[in-house]
């Protein structure tokens, strides 16, 4: 048996992408390791939403480059968005990587290994035109996990002026209902309780294509029997309907947390993102999200230095943060993306102040998080466990998710398990005993 590492860099797209490759590598004789130094075949999975994660992509491959040296025979892939936009430029680029697969060249990927095995340099990001999930294929062996992805979507068509998902991932396409439907029978089968449903903007799922909406699949994926757990990300706020609000009424299985990203707190900024919606209208879906469902946890994504930024503005999305008070919320400085149109604004702002004012936010949010972290104290929460593992102390440690957002580790002596109890893929019943910054401690609940 032949061996491949995939290192995933970017989203939770990535995440399932890589997952797909791995699963489409195994007919081919591939089984998955997790060291690069045992692999005969090492894939990068890119990202390019930062210059930092850009440049990270690059310097995995830098590591990568003295193991090649090492052993000649070692093939070494590069997919994903970087994949997708340079193409054979990453050849050039680094020219002891054998193969190149865009985005929308991912089922294509045995093909390309093989030819690449026989000694052929390959780069290949032209459309494929149809999605073609590996997820529907059921002679390709699952990873068994508690929780998994699975992609209903793929591409965008927002064009927000920042953005460079729509060039690299292409036009929304709706995936066949059906076919997601099975894969989650299938998985769930196997044992899986929760299942992600992925897309750049979920919310405009089969809009285009006389399918099911998105409300409608959420229904459908809550009858599956044996999933317990359905979330989804990511939400465009203005498509945020009330059908989808009213899910969290209507669907027990629905976890309590929505990341609903605004990106800015101010009129002007969400117009240069080209963001259709405005505060008010963000300020209205919030709304209408507790009044439905008032535990509901949120989280958000935020962009501070965008081209043109005030202080006047950032100082309107810290008065955003102060009165939505997010759960969780993932901010970023504003970074170049060459080819979209914001990269060509003029006005850029410095990057100290950049840095200085993503700074301030997220000193501002983390005494947020901690104060709402801190409302769980002695509180009950059942996690669903995702990892168990062998403490150093002869105790167990388990880690998993709340019905909401919030990671909770517990550690136990190894006498709670007598028998070796397997708790992984169980949801069990914690009291929480400690409150951190980003997580929860607490202790099994004892009958
Ligand atoms: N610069 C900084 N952050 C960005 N994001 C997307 N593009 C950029 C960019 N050019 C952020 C947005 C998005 C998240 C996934 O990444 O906040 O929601
Ligand atoms: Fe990018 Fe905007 Fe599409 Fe999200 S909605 S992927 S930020 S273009």
């Amino acid at each position: 048996m032949k061996s491949v590492y995939v290192f995933t860099l970017g989203c939770q797209m990535n995440v399932y992408d890589s997952e797909q490759i791995i699963r489409l590598l195994h007919p081919l004789g591939y089984s998955s390791v997790d060291d690069p130094e045992k692999a005969d075949l090492v894939i990068l999975n890119t990202c390019s939403i930062r210059q930092k994660a850009f440049d990270k992509g690059f310097s995995f491959l830098g590591r990568i480059k003295k193991q090649k040296k090492n052993n000649f025979d070692v093939l070494i892939g590069v997919g994903g968005c970087v994949a997708q936009q340079e193409g054979e430029k990453i050849l050039k680029r680094a020219p002891y990587v054998d193969f190149v697969f865009g985005t929308s060249a991912i089922h294509r990927l045995p093909e390309i290994v093989r030819r690449a095995e026989n000694g052929e340099k390959i780069s290949d990001t032209s459309e494929g035109g149809v999605i073609i999930e590996t997820g529907s294929n059921p002679d390709l062996p699952d990873e068994i996990t508690p929780s998994g992805f699975v992609s209903i979507m793929r591409g965008c068509n927002n064009f927000c002026t920042y953005c460079i998902v729509p060039f690299v991932r292409g036009r929304e396409q709706s995936r066949d209902h059906t076919e997601i439907l099975e894969e989650i029978k299938r998985r769930s089968l196997k044992g899986m309780k929760e299942i992600t449903l992925l897309g750049q903007n979920v919310n405009s799922y089969g809009k285009k294509a006389s399918m099911p909406d998105f409300p409608d699949l959420l229904y459908m994926v809550s009858e599956i029997d044996g999933i317990e757990r359905i979330r989804f990300a990511t939400s465009h706020p203005k498509d945020l309907s009330d059908k989808l609000v009213d899910c969290f009424k209507n669907i027990d299985k629905l976890c309590r947390h929505f990341h609903i990203p605004v990106q800015s707190g101010s009129d002007k900024i969400l117009s240069d993102m080209n963001r259709k919606y405005s505060v008010e209208h963000y300020f209205q879906r919030i709304q209408a999200l507790r009044k439905a469902c008032p535990e509901i946890e949120l989280s958000t994504d935020i962009i501070v230095g965008f081209p043109g930024e005030t202080e006047k503005e950032f100082n309107e999305t810290l008065n955003l943060l102060k009165e939505v008070q997010y759960d969780n919320v993932f901010a970023f400085a504003y970074s170049d993306r060459p080819g979209t149109k914001a990269a060509l604004f003029e006005n850029k702002v410095d990057d100290n102040i950049k840095k200085e004012r993503l700074n301030n936010l997220l000193d501002i949010q983390n005494d947020i998080t901690k104060h709402k972290n801190s409302a769980f104290m002695n509180k009950n929460v059942k996690i669903l466990v995702e990892r168990q593992e062998y403490g150093e102390e002869k105790n167990f440690i388990l880690s998993g998710r709340t019905f909401g957002n919030r990671i909770v580790h517990v550690e136990e002596p190894a006498e709670c398990f007598i028998g070796n109890k397997k708790l992984k893929g169980e949801i069990v019943d914690v009291t929480i005993t400690k409150t951190l910054g980003h997580s929860l401690k607490g202790e099994l609940l004892k009958n």
